[in-house]
């Protein structure tokens, strides 16, 4: 684990769930980390502090609305004055609420606004992200890069339909970077979960019967948790996936086959 010390992470949507989770696994190895949040500077305040002060690592959480993916132009320039370098970026929030509104509900009531947010806030970000992470990666000869994304894409998931068609689509744009970034020493690869249990997923209406189909569906008895992806992703950013671009790592508790 000593190749992952001194090298930065960026990560959107450090401050919860998942993201969160990749935050400490990436910190425990001496990862210096900007991550951002939007709306809970109080945590992100107090993560920095944590991170700091037990895991001696540089730190540094910075606002930003994912639905605005052309300010990650802007962010990334924040990030250049505090980091001398980033390796890895991790494109990990996603929005909920009244911006899912007409996204987050059964086909017949989508409308497109709602689909167009969670669109933004999918695969627009990624792509943005992915734009400024790869030219700073580029001057440090690589790097690489992951998309969270959801098994919505391949089972049904009730009101998952805007997610799970932005989820393909952020999966094929992975695609697309990987093919495009590899000469650049860049790899592009997604880290694809079945249901784990984070605040997003409490948010779902039905949050009880999708946990207990969760855990009836998986050959290992139980929900995925935040650090189930986290170590995932820490596999894609170390040498021993030196040969491993465009692809979908699935981690979903074995759900999907049943
Ligand atoms: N939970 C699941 O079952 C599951 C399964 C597979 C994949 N995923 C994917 O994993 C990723 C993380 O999901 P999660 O379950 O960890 O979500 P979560 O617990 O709801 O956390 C969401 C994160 O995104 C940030 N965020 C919210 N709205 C934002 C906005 N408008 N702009 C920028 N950041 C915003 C939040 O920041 P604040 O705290 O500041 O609000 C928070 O850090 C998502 O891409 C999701 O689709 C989730």
């Amino acid at each position: 684990m000593q190749e992952f010390k001194g090298k930065t992470l960026v990560i959107s949507g450090g401050t919860r769930g998942i993201g969160k989770a990749i935050v400490y696994e990436f910190a425990k190895v001496g990862v210096n980390i900007a991550f951002t949040y939007n709306s809970n500077a109080d945590i992100a305040r107090d993560m920095v502090e944590d991170l700091q002060t037990n895991y001696k690592i540089k730190a540094k959480a910075y606002e930003f609305n994912i639905l605005e993916p052309e300010s990650y132009k802007e962010l990334f320039e924040k990030i250049d004055l505090d980091f001398d370098r980033i390796d890895f970026f991790i494109s990990n929030a996603i929005i909920s609420g009244r911006a899912v509104v007409g996204g987050y509900t059964k086909f017949m009531k989508l409308k497109p606004k709602g689909i167009n947010n969670i669109f933004t806030a999918t695969v627009n970000a990624f792509v943005v992200g992915t734009q400024e992470a790869a030219k700073r990666m580029e001057k440090i000869g690589g790097g690489s890069v992951i998309s969270i994304s959801s098994t919505g894409n391949l089972v049904h998931i009730e009101n998952y339909a805007g997610h799970g068609t932005a989820k393909a689509a952020v999966e094929v744009m992975m695609k697309y970077a990987a093919t495009e970034l590899g000469d650049k020493n860049i790899r592009v690869n997604v880290v694809s979960g079945g249901p784990i249990d984070t605040d997003a997923l409490k948010a779902f209406t039905n949050y009880e019967e999708v946990k207990q189909a969760t855990i009836d569906l998986s050959p290992l008895n139980r929900i995925g948790q935040p650090s189930d992806l986290a170590g995932a992703c820490l596999f894609l950013c170390s040498s021993k996936a030196s040969w491993v671009t465009g692809h979908t790592f699935i981690v979903d508790g074995g759900t999907t086959f049943k």
